[in-house]
């Protein structure tokens, strides 16, 4: 696969071809979609709920982010890579998200950053896009805004909310944004906005009328069991290949089956000799 970059990802989208990005917080893991093809990375502040054992993004720091970004870095995928944006790293002021942006890149080898929001993040994304970082936007539920928002709730049921979202997207464009992931709204939400701006949308939970999909992997590979939202397939139960490999061992280990002469590193017999003090091997 050739390398993928923002213009290639754009260009997905006039010639009607599906977006495909999945997260990955690892070297491994970034290797894999690499392998199979996949658009986009995306090194999610979704790594607090799946790595970290945070109950929301909202503890998840910029450094946290960048340590899992420069993993996926090393591993030199020819998928884009995008930094997450996490909680405050980007409202605070144009400078400080500058700032940060700018050490997504430089510290954490990404190769866009994602920002969540479309009200005052409007003229952050302007700048740091004029500022040679590009931006994919994030819109419908923003689950750092979760305790202002009050749940994991769809979006955009009326035709206000659809209406308002549009203006959204159409702003985030403007703006220079690259793309826009969509998350929990209706598909016919998704599909008007879709419909209503020229660079690609992502949805999660937004229905089949995006121009590209995202999961969470480590949803997706049934390695992350908390809770399942409606939008998650579990392609496979790697949670329970994983239990089933360690169970084996560890019954392996307690009945002394491992490890055996194939596992093990053993003297030859001139050399055991020498152990006993014996000059000579019996
Ligand atoms: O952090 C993340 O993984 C995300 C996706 C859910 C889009 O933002």
């Amino acid at each position: 696969m050739a390398r993928k970059t923002t213009f290639s990802i754009r260009l997905m989208k006039k010639k009607g071809k599906k977006i495909v990005m999945l997260t990955a917080y690892d070297a491994p893991s970034a290797q894999i979609l690499s392998e199979c093809g996949v658009d986009i990375i995306l090194v999610g502040d979704s790594v607090g709920n799946t790595l970290l054992g945070y109950e929301s993004t909202v503890p998840v720091t910029l450094d946290d982010v960048i340590h899992h970004s420069a993993a996926v870095a090393r591993a030199k995928p020819d998928s884009l890579i995008v930094g997450d944006m996490p909680f405050m790293s980007y409202k605070v002021s144009v400078e400080q998200a500058l700032e940060n942006c700018a050490r997504m890149l430089q510290d954490g080898g990404a190769e866009a950053v994602k920002i969540e929001g479309a009200g005052r993040e409007i003229e952050i994304v302007r700048a740091v896009v004029a500022a040679g970082i590009p931006v994919m936007g994030h819109i419908g539920l923003t689950p750092q805004s979760i305790f202002e928002v009050g749940g994991y709730r769809v979006q955009g049921r009326t035709a206000k909310q659809t209406k308002e979202m549009v203006k959204q997207a159409q702003a985030l464009e403007e703006a220079g944004a690259f793309s826009i992931v969509i998350e929990l709204v209706p598909s016919e939400t998704a599909k008007v906005i879709t419909e209503s701006i020229g660079i690609p949308t992502i949805g999660i939970g937004a229905g089949p009328n995006c121009d590209g999909q995202v999961l969470v992997l480590h949803d997706m590979l049934g390695l992350f069991q908390d809770f399942k939202p409606k939008f998650v397939k579990r392609y496979a139960n790697i949670r329970e290949v994983i239990q089933n490999a360690v169970n084996e061992f560890s019954t392996d280990v307690r009945e002394g089956k491992f490890p055996d002469s194939d596992y093990s590193f053993e003297m030859t017999e001139e050399e055991t000799g020498r152990l006993y003090g014996r000059t000579k091997p019996v």
